[in-house]
């Protein structure tokens, strides 16, 4: 291949970028073929052998009214994210068909024209719906064949007439739910910490909520790129909704593992400022997206995190959980602080925490 100056990229970059159309307009126009911005040099993409992930699992059936139930689904829950940084969760009452119509009302939005979608394309974090391919397509090394339409839920819902027509009644009704579910989550966590339930939500673990709504187009050469890189998430947790296609996998003891989907429940993963927060008690996973041949997969990520915005509050390790022997091992820091970090640095493949470390 000739050589591949930066000049070069940057204004194949910039011409991409300027389409507002993302990858899925590289896939209407057929393209049989990933743009050389897309390969990711990394040999990381060694794809055999596939291995399944098993998930721990934990089942929030009847935790409301049965405290044995409630404190095996906390005991559940704190052993996942100390072993893992990861789980299914299920009986969250969270009806089927809101997860479906979620689904698909995030597939319609990306389905739309350039001429309806295209008003929403911004590289502009502050506007208040931000659709973009990859936000950190200008700092990293090798895009991702993905893209994703993103806005807070949480504390300052946008107005209806703010949001996309295509996922605007369901996004106010998944944010309903979901804020429910994240609170019941962090409660649960509180307790297997020996905390009480709502310390975490007290510390405004719970006021901010992000979606981050992806759509992974089928990828005509999956082998040279990545929906997702290795990254592990900024806030204090994740709730993720992938439909039936699969592509997430976890990095364990330096193996790719696949999450395979199951259908109906919710993968929780816990993020950075958790890690942070219960001095390394709890891990923020490394997680990635693979392309596939076969799509478009898409998904829903939910983010937890304190009021992104304004939030002066200093986040460090919890003083309940750090002793003589377990001493702080992170400095303190503001989730806009942490934020500003993590999206400078974009998905590089390194912890954002490493910045903060003592
Ligand atoms: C994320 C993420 C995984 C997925 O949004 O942080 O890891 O399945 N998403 O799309
Ligand atoms: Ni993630």
């Amino acid at each position: 291949m000739a050589a591949y100056s930066d000049s070069e990229r940057l204004a194949e970059l910039r011409a991409f970028d300027a389409t507002k159309a993302g990858v899925k307009g590289l896939a209407d126009a057929g393209f049989t073929s990933v743009p050389r911005f897309f390969v990711h040099p990394d040999p990381d993409l060694e794809r055999t052998p596939r291995a399944n992930l098993q998930v721990p699992v934990v089942d929030l059936g009847g935790v409301a009214a049965d405290p044995a139930r409630r404190a095996a689904a906390a005991a559940a829950a704190g052993g996942a994210a100390e072993a893992l940084g990861l789980f299914h969760v299920v009986n969250h009452g969270v009806p089927q068909q809101v997860l479906d119509e979620m689904l698909e009302r995030v597939r319609g939005f990306h389905e739309e024209g350039v001429e309806v979608k295209g008003e929403y394309y911004t590289r502009d974090l502050s506007r208040k719906v931000v659709y973009n391919c990859n936000f950190d397509l200008f700092q990293t090394q090798a895009a991702n064949w993905r893209d994703t339409l993103s806005f807070s839920m949480a504390p300052e819902p946008p107005r209806p007439e703010e949001l996309p027509l295509a996922c605007r009644d369901i996004a106010f009704k998944y944010a309903s739910y979901v804020q429910k579910l994240g609170t019941v989550l962090l409660e649960l966590l509180s307790e297997s910490l020996g905390l009480n339930p709502d310390h975490l939500i007290k510390m405004e673990c719970a006021d901010g909520l992000r979606f981050f709504m992806h759509y992974y187009p089928a990828c005509p050469e999956p082998h040279l790129t990545l929906g997702t890189s290795k990254h592990s998430d900024s806030g204090f947790i994740t709730i993720l909704l992938q439909d039936s296609l699969g592509g997430l996998q976890v990095l364990r003891q330096n193996q790719w593992l696949d999450v395979p989907p199951v259908p109906g429940s919710f993968i929780v993963n816990i993020g950075d400022l958790l890690q942070l927060i219960s001095n390394d008690k709890f891990k923020s996973v490394e997680h990635r997206v693979l392309a596939n041949s076969s799509g478009p997969r898409i998904s829903v990520a939910c983010s937890f995190s304190t009021n992104r915005a304004t939030s002066t509050r200093l986040y460090g390790p919890l003083n309940e959980l750090t002793s003589h022997n377990n001493p702080p091992r992170y400095k303190e820091v503001t989730m806009t602080d942490f934020l500003a970090h993590f999206n400078r640095k974009g998905l590089d493949g390194r912890s954002a925490l490493d910045h903060y470390k003592l």
